[in-house]
């Protein structure tokens, strides 16, 4: 049997806590990269893992992510992930939702939740019922918290213009080319905001009818979801799937430049110099993503309203611009050159 230490995945992280309620059917892990900056915080997936041990990397993949997207939003807060093993066709239940919430409160704090995959911010509320640990609960208009994506979908949109500045020496992304890959919650915030600025847009979304209506109301054209990553434009902006950016996605594409949503893009980190290689400008996942949680973390923190995340979020095109001008300098990947920022920041450097 692989021991926790074992798993490749495993890199120091300061706890890894299993949980077991047989009554309330619930297995759940919580895992804490690091506290160094702050509480611990990460949302909470809830997935059926066909495997146990694939539940175990993704909690330390998951969390070792979020220590490095904290730090690099400038956030007193370390990594932290929380996954549930939920069974298939089984749903949440009260039950379940009082026992996780009783499960991180057991941490004292040094781990906060909220909303990931599979949760919603009603779900928070009930886990609220047990912990005070956790944020992306429902909020009023003009304050902090709530439906992250289109806060996300902002950072995202500044850092395509901060990209489109940097390659293509445009001050404004007006006749820019953008293909979307996935126009959900953020790609179709990230579409409106381009589309007001008068870039030409190409849209593409396993979910046709999505797309085709957006494509509508914008002006957009459309292109199916196998082909939007070999589309010949200005930018594509990942914002479905993680892990497109392996040897053969890299291969098919026709842009100068890569920024989008999607977490985790790169397959394996030789894929950022496979990106380098090319000359095409990445903007690393963690670092343009980070609206969502500037959001929730200022929610839980009590720091502040909604214009005090949104003065956050106009600081993400700042810190791609470090990383792009480091990068160019020692001739690394922009992804290498952000996870060795973050190492640093979180005591690790
Ligand atoms: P969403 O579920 O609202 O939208 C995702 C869209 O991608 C859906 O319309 C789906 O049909 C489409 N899609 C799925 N597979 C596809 C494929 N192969 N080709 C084309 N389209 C495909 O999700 P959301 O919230 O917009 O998130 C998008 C990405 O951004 C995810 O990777 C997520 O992890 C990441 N992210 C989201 C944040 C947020 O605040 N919502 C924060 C940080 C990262």
């Amino acid at each position: 049997m692989i021991s926790l230490w074992d798993y490749p995945d495993f890199d120091a992280h300061e706890s890894v806590s299993f949980f077991r309620d047989e009554a309330a059917g619930l297995t759940a892990i919580i895992a804490v990269h690091s506290t160094h900056l702050g509480p611990a915080a990460g949302g909470t997936r809830l997935w059926h893992y066909a495997d146990k041990g694939d539940a175990v990397t993704d909690a330390l993949r998951l969390s070792r992510g979020m220590s490095f997207k904290n730090a690099m939003a400038g956030l007193p807060l370390g990594g932290g992930k929380s996954v549930i093993l939920a069974d298939p066709g089984v749903d949440k239940t009260p039950a379940l939702l009082a026992a996780f919430g009783r499960a991180v409160d057991s941490l004292g704090g040094r781990y906060i939740t909220a909303e990931d995959v599979g949760m919603t911010d009603q779900d928070m509320l009930a886990i609220r019922q047990e912990t005070r640990h956790v944020s992306g609960l429902p909020v009023g208009e003009a304050a902090a918290g709530g439906n992250p994506g289109p806060l996300t979908a902002l950072g995202v949109y500044l850092g395509i213009k901060e990209a489109i500045a940097r390659a293509l020496g445009k001050s404004s992304a007006a006749g820019v080319h953008v293909a979307i890959q996935g126009v959900g919650s953020v790609g179709g915030g990230v579409a409106r905001l381009l589309a007001a600025d008068g870039a030409r847009l190409t849209l593409a979304d396993v979910d046709q009818a999505r797309a085709g209506a957006l494509a509508r109301e914008l002006g957009a054209d459309l292109a199916a979801a196998d082909d939007i990553l070999g589309i010949e434009a200005d930018v594509l902006s990942p914002c479905a799937l993680g892990a497109i950016l392996d040897e053969a996605g890299i291969d098919r594409l026709q842009v100068p430049i890569v920024a989008g949503a999607a977490n985790n893009q790169l397959k394996t980190p030789a894929d950022g110099d496979r990106l380098t290689a090319r000359g095409i400008l990445y903007a690393p996942d963690y670092v343009i993503n980070a609206g969502g949680i500037i959001n929730v973390a200022l929610e839980y923190l009590g720091q502040g309203d909604r214009a005090e995340v949104e003065a956050r979020i106009a600081q993400i095109p700042e810190r791609l611009e470090a990383i792009w001008a480091e990068a160019s300098q020692t001739r690394e990947a922009a992804s290498a050159v952000a996870d060795r920022m973050a190492m640093r920041l979180i005591g690790r450097g």
